[in-house]
């Protein structure tokens, strides 16, 4: 049976990360990079090469499979909603076969990736397009929204609710029941002690609010 072509969306780093997942998890030809129309098709982004733009590939390959290879959350979340709202792409839900979920109560939308070591345990909801990546710990009746980036051994407590297009730096911790909301930042390391507001970074040991985009 052929399998299925996968296009990864972006040039960076993580896009290239999100490459090596996908071949990890094994179930797809991977076609190549998809570019933002900045670097000419055919660069090479590791051993891959950019073979289309998005505009191109909905018309060369229209049921394609996608991966977003973004990082910064509002890009993100922006990418996915406009190409899902404008294609057929489809945008599998990427699970490393490390990660540890309980798959009876953890509801994924579209477009999630789950990365290496990441353990979710029960009575979890995610929306589209988040990223949790390597080592990162969901705890029980956690919501969260979409195009959040959870950056490496995050540990998301019990009842946390994550709005949408958060980044959460690595390592930080979010103690229970505290809300993030919609495109918030928490810096690497912080504790999150209290709710935080939409659009406000915090850093910090318990995080303190540094700057806001509003
Ligand atoms: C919080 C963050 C987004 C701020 O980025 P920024 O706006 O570029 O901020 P700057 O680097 O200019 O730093 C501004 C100030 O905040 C401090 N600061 C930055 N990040 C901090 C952190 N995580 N904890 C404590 N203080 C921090 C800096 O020391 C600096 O302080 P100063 O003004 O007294 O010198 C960023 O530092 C961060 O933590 N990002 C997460 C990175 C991550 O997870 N990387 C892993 C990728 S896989």
């Amino acid at each position: 049976m052929s399998r299925r072509h996968l296009y990864v969306i972006g040039t960076s780093g993580l896009a290239r990360e999100m490459a090596q997942l996908a071949s990890q998890v094994g179930a797809w030809d991977l076609v190549g990079f998809v570019s933002d129309g900045s670097q000419p098709i055919g660069t090479a982004v590791g051993s891959v090469r950019l073979v289309t733009t998005d505009e191109l590939l909905v018309l060369e390959d229209p049921d394609a499979d996608v991966l977003l290879g973004i990082g910064r959350p509002v890009a993100r979340l922006a990418a996915g909603r406009r190409l899902a709202a404008a294609s057929r792409l489809r945008f599998p839900n990427l699970v490393h076969p490390s990660a540890i979920l309980d798959r009876g109560s953890v509801e994924l939308g579209h477009g999630n990736v789950v990365t290496a070591g990441c353990v979710l345990t029960v009575d979890i909801v995610a929306g589209d397009f988040n990223l949790l990546n390597w080592q990162t710990t969901v705890g029980h009746d956690v919501r969260l929204g979409a195009g959040n980036v959870i950056n490496p051994s995050v540990n998301l407590s019990g009842g946390v609710v994550v709005g949408d297009a958060v980044l959460i730096g690595t390592g930080a911790q979010v103690l229970e029941g505290r809300t993030v909301a919609d495109r918030a930042t928490v810096g690497a390391g912080a504790v999150v002690t209290r709710d935080v507001a939409a659009g406000t970074t915090v850093v910090g040991v318990p995080a303190r609010e540094v700057a806001t985009d509003g």
